[in-house]
């Protein structure tokens, strides 16, 4: 698939999402939509009725990415409402290969999400089960907070699980991802770059996509992974 990026309308105009969703739209390969309920993260955003008419009025597909509590019970209306993408935190489900499997069931990617103090090894054996593995490179919550390095080598490790079972799996990197730290994920193993403030914090949405694509794509080519 090569990279792709899913700019976080986390950091767009609530009041004006679907002008903010339009300026990323020429670049970018999905729009990721931050869902939190002020229980599993300590922030509040939004919830299904925008989610669904965001599905409506976006020319890209939604990349959904819960943050929320009783994911079991909420995760497969998101996919019903329009989702190209859900994502669950691991840490919410009960019963994540259930989770995977309904989600797929309704249509949609099934993600599952680590935080970061979150270990992969334990999940190694339903990575199957799943379409994308998001590794936070932040605590989850906001946006705007700064890349946390210590995520690398678990990028790394889901790599190498990826690469041994020759799975069909991407790997999602979110928090902190700019024109700084784009780079060392995609060194590290990751193909699908979610970036907020880096995106509608700049003059030109678009072109941030595109600077961001170049350089996860530059650094790919040159990493142990990447190479033919
Ligand atoms: C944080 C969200 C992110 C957030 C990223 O909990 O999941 O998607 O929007 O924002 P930046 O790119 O500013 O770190
Ligand atoms: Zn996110």
């Amino acid at each position: 698939m090569g990279v792709q990026i899913s700019p976080s309308i986390l950091s767009a105009d609530f009041t004006d999402l679907a002008a903010d969703v339009a300026r990323i739209a020429p670049a970018a390969d999905w729009v990721h939509v931050d869902v939190m309920d002020n229980h599993f993260v300590p922030n509040l955003t939004i919830g299904l009725p925008v989610v669904e008419r965001l599905a409506e009025v976006s020319d890209l597909p939604l990349d959904v990415h819960l943050m929320i509590a009783d994911v079991d019970r909420w995760a497969p209306d998101y996919a019903d409402a329009g989702a190209g993408s859900v994502t669950f935190h691991v840490e919410a489900s009960t019963a994540p290969v259930r989770l995977a499997r309904t989600l797929r069931e309704h249509g949609v990617r099934a993600g599952m999400a680590l935080r970061p103090a979150t270990a992969i090894e334990p999940y190694a054996d339903l990575l199957a089960e799943l379409d994308m593995l998001l590794l936070m490179t932040v605590e989850p919550g906001f946006g705007g907070q700064a890349f946390l390095d210590l995520v690398l080598p678990k990028i790394r490790a889901a790599r190498e699980l990826v690469k041994g079972r020759d799975l069909d799996l991407w790997i999602q990197v979110d928090g902190g991802v700019a024109a700084e730290t784009v780079e060392r994920c995609a060194e590290a193993g990751a193909d699908v770059f979610v970036a907020g403030s880096a995106v509608y914090g700049a003059d030109d949405p678009a072109a941030a996509v595109e600077g961001l694509r170049q350089q996860a794509a530059a650094a790919t080519a040159g990493s142990w992974w990447g190479r033919p």
